[in-house]
């Protein structure tokens, strides 16, 4: 077998990013000598606070630069400026850099798998992550006092994400995708997304995925109640936004809870979680969300990833695991039992 060499951005950020992102690469690191034949080059990049402060600039174009030229993006979690805190100045100039990525790379699919290591539940949300009601056109009607915004779902936007979904659900070996929707009252902007699902479920390729819809405020309800009839669901921004958060609690929480942006050219992968200033520093933040990012990204780069997906289930199973899971480890001997249980099967 030949050497394969990946190059991986790293954008570490603030906070507990930088902690969780560098175990994670330590961990990383100790499978790639497992594997044999696969490299893994890190390639680090800046953004976040510390940059903005720095430099007034919270994402430079040598970090996007950088995201490019790799195979995938690794990002740990940036603080965020609180608006309120830092004047009408650097207000002005402050840019989202996770928002700027997405949009820069054209990352439209956002995937947030459940994961609760004590239940049966496992389903994966797949969100559009670019149009809907996120193209933030809103304007307010002085003399009637009205606020309208627009609502964008496109004939491409929904094709993209949902043939998205489906090529997930096959090559992740899922059985069945929902769409999520609310074509009863949007008749239009949903229909369009609910006839395109329809249209793309009948593709000769999918014809092993079972298909069918549901109403996006049953679907709120179903996650509580029997979270176990879903697979993989397929939904437009805001509703993706909203019943992925309900899902994360349903599950083992932010710090089990990875995420995935992936466009047609470029992939980047992140916790759900922030930089969490209350914990940041002392060596105790829970790897594990951040460890969970990386077999997706191994998935993505179609490199083996169930030895990090058994050994993150392992040390929890076993209780080896920080404060925020029950457990009394810290960061680095959560890692330590993780590297130690890597093993190919
Ligand atoms: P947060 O996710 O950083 O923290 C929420 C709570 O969960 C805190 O009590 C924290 O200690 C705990 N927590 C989070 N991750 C943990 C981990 N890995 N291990 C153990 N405990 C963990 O959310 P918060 O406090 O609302 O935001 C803090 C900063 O992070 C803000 O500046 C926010 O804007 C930013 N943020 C950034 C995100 C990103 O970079 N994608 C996502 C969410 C928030
Ligand atoms: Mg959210």
């Amino acid at each position: 077998l030949k050497n394969k060499n990946f190059k991986i951005c790293v954008i570490k950020g603030d906070g507990i990013g930088v902690e969780v992102v560098n175990e994670t690469l330590r961990m990383l690191k100790a499978y790639e000598k497992i594997l044999k034949s696969v490299n893994f080059e890190f390639i680090e990049a800046k953004a976040g606070l510390t940059e903005f402060f720095n430099n007034k600039d919270a994402i430079p174009n040598e970090t996007i630069e950088t995201a490019k030229k790799c195979d995938a993006i690794l990002f740990g979690a940036i603080t965020s400026p609180k608006p309120t805190e830092i004047g009408e100045e650097l207000n002005k100039l402050y840019k989202s850099p996770i928002l700027t990525l997405r949009k820069e790379l054209d990352l439209y699919s956002n995937v947030r798998p459940t994961i609760d290591y004590n239940s049966n539940i496992d389903f994966v949300i797949v969100r559009e992550n670019t149009e809907g009601l996120y193209i933030k056109e809103e304007y307010y009607d002085e003399e009637n006092e009205f606020a309208i915004a627009k609502r964008k779902i496109s004939k491409k936007g929904s094709e993209r994400i949902v043939r998205f979904a489906f090529d997930y659900a096959i090559s992740n070996n899922r059985k069945k995708v929902s769409c999520i929707h609310k074509s009863n009252v949007l008749r239009v902007t949903d229909g369009l997304f609910l006839k395109t699902f329809e249209k793309i479920a009948k593709d000769e390729k999918y014809r092993n995925i079972i298909h069918n819809d549901y109403l996006v405020d049953a679907t709120a309800m179903y996650i509580i109640k029997s979270p176990e009839m879903f697979d993989v669901m397929v939904t437009t921004n805001l509703f993706g936004d909203i019943l992925s958060d309900e899902a994360s609690a349903l599950g083992g929480g932010l710090g089990l809870a990875p995420s995935a942006n992936i466009g047609d050219n470029y992939a980047l992968f992140e916790p759900v979680h922030g930089s969490a200033p209350d914990i940041a520093g002392q060596g105790i933040a829970n790897p594990m969300a951040t460890m969970l990012c990386c077999a997706m990204m191994l998935d993505y780069l179609k490199i083996d990833s169930k030895p990090i997906k058994n050994a993150v289930k392992r040390a929890f199973l076993e209780g080896n695991t920080t404060a925020d899971l029950g457990g009394s480890l810290n960061t680095k001997e959560v890692t330590d039992k993780i590297i130690e249980y890597l093993t190919l099967e």
